[in-house]
């Protein structure tokens, strides 16, 4: 009934026998973050003070992706062992010690539901504080509702009390509103129901819903929250239903970025993007695209179709990427890439750029209104502004024997011609000229032309001379 102070909890101490897997289930990969963080993602958004979650199958496993690779939103955490595993309730049970000074709102929610947003979570919160509730439930209705608890209800519609599908009768398992196993409880409040559960039933388990019949029973004020975005509360139990709810995440973001940014995506079943992404209105995003990581695109862009773009990336305004892989890099407004280019690991691109067919950057910077066309690597590089690089240009940027990379610096209004080769380190000044075909291991001066190329020479008459060469 307290509200005040709000801490999460997530329970991920089970071993997920069913996804047939060494890896916990809670760390299998959700578009590009594991299951565990999209669930902690979406709790910590809801502005919990303190994060309790309870670990137990290979929990070192769990506890190290939580201390290196979770890369975590900015909440205190702890983790609290559950061992032997004897089900959901008796999970909860292993942080009452660390609560014993707490009075306020638990949300508590399973571990393996990697598609919930904050909103749900808010609107449960929301929903429990209004009612003065001890135990709230997020509910919602399934077609199939398969492997999920069942809620029961009263005469009166108050919800009594969960049945799990295995200790369901034929009759209960036509029930389609489910549990989604998410639930905003008052604590301390709850702490003696929690005391008391039995594990009287199939699985021989605590079950942590048996708090909803225990509050009903009792008196305490128990409800429910039915979410109509069933979507969002998919628990994965199989590697299948993994497959399932990365669709369902897909279909979630995708919604959002059409109806709450403006983004127009053409065809949404082959396109992948990733919630952490952010897109700009009026940019279209063509078929076949996949787009995952921290990426910002700016407003008005044109993003493939075939565009693989990874984070962390950030596109301007008006820019296009055609047919192409962009990592780790930054790309100006009003610039254009690909078809075909291969932009990868920390580039800075400037303004009114183009990148071209066949083209490979890597840790370069282009300054503003730079081209480099076509059939081009340009690696540890620094080009100006203004620069253009000719067709098949290479800066030469590996030594094998020092196995050091070395840089190119090219200034503003460079140019190089076709099939150049600038041998690193190398510097050409502002507005000096590669001829074609060059390959220039010395600095070129500002204003210089630069030719190297062997001295062309002309066989007059030669087809002729070959014919007499083959009648003898
Ligand atoms: C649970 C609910 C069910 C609900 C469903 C929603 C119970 C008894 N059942 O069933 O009503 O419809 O989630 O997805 O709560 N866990 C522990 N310790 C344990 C057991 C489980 O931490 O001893 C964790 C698991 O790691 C998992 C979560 O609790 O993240 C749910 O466990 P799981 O075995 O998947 O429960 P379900 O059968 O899916
Ligand atoms: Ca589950």
């Amino acid at each position: 009934m307290s509200s005040g102070q709000v801490r999460g909890v997530v329970l991920a101490a089970g071993q997920g026998k069913r996804m047939k897997s060494s890896r916990p289930k809670v760390l299998h990969d959700v578009m590009g973050k594991a299951v565990l963080s999209r669930v902690i993602d979406a709790v910590a958004a809801v502005g919990v003070e303190h994060l309790h979650i309870v670990v137990g199958h290979a929990h070192e496993q769990v506890e190290n992706f939580l201390a290196e690779g979770a890369n975590l939103p900015p909440v205190t955490y702890s983790c609290h062992l559950q061992k032997p595993q004897l089900g959901t309730g008796h999970a909860l049970l292993q942080i009452a010690d660390a609560l014993k000074d707490f009075h306020g709102t638990l949300i508590v929610t399973v571990g393996d539901a990697p598609v919930i947003q904050p909103e749900p979570l808010q609107a449960l919160l929301a929903h429990h504080h209004a009612q003065k509730a001890t135990v709230t439930a997020l509910t919602t209705e399934l077609l199939d509702a398969k492997n999920y608890g069942r809620i029961l209800r009263d005469y009166e519609g108050r919800v009594r009390s969960i049945v799990e599908d295995k200790d369901a009768n034929s009759e209960q398992k036509l029930i389609r509103e489910i549990n989604t196993g998410i639930y905003a409880l008052a604590w301390p409040e709850v702490s003696e129901g929690l005391k008391g559960l039995s594990n009287n039933n199939k699985q021989k388990e605590y079950y942590l819903t048996d708090l909803v019949a225990w509050a009903y029973e009792r008196g305490h004020s128990a409800h429910a929250l039915v979410l109509n975005d069933s979507r969002q509360v998919a628990g994965i139990n199989s590697r299948l239903e993994l497959a399932e709810a990365i669709r369902l995440l897909r279909d979630v973001t995708i919604e959002k970025l059409a109806l709450e940014s403006g983004v127009t995506v053409v065809d949404p079943l082959n396109t992948w993007i990733s919630p952490e992404v952010k897109i700009g209105a009026e940019t279209v995003v063509l078929p076949g695209c996949q787009i995952s990581g921290v990426v910002e695109i700016g407003a008005g862009c044109q993003i493939g179709p075939y565009a693989v773009i990874k984070g962390p990336v950030k596109i301007g305004e008006r820019s296009s990427v055609v047919s192409s892989h962009v990592n780790n890099s930054t790309i100006g407004s009003d610039s254009r890439v690909g078809p075909y280019a291969h932009v990868r690991d920390g580039n800075v691109i400037g303004d009114a750029c183009k990148i071209g067919n066949f083209v490979e950057l890597k840790k370069a910077t282009v300054g503003e209104h730079t081209n480099v066309g076509h059939l081009s690597y340009i690696g540890d590089a620094s080009l100006g502004s203004g620069v253009n690089i000719g067709a098949g240009t290479i800066t030469a940027n590996y030594d094998h024997l020092t196995k050091k990379k070395e840089r190119t610096v090219i200034g503003d209004g460079a140019s190089t011609g076709s099939n150049s080769v600038l041998v690193a380190p190398v510097e050409m000044g502002a507005e000096s000229v590669l001829a074609a075909g060059t390959v220039v291991g010395k600095n070129v001066p500002a204003g210089a032309l630069a030719v190297g190329r062997a001295v062309l020479k002309m066989v007059e008459g030669w087809s002729d001379i070959r014919k007499k060469q083959k009648v003898k």
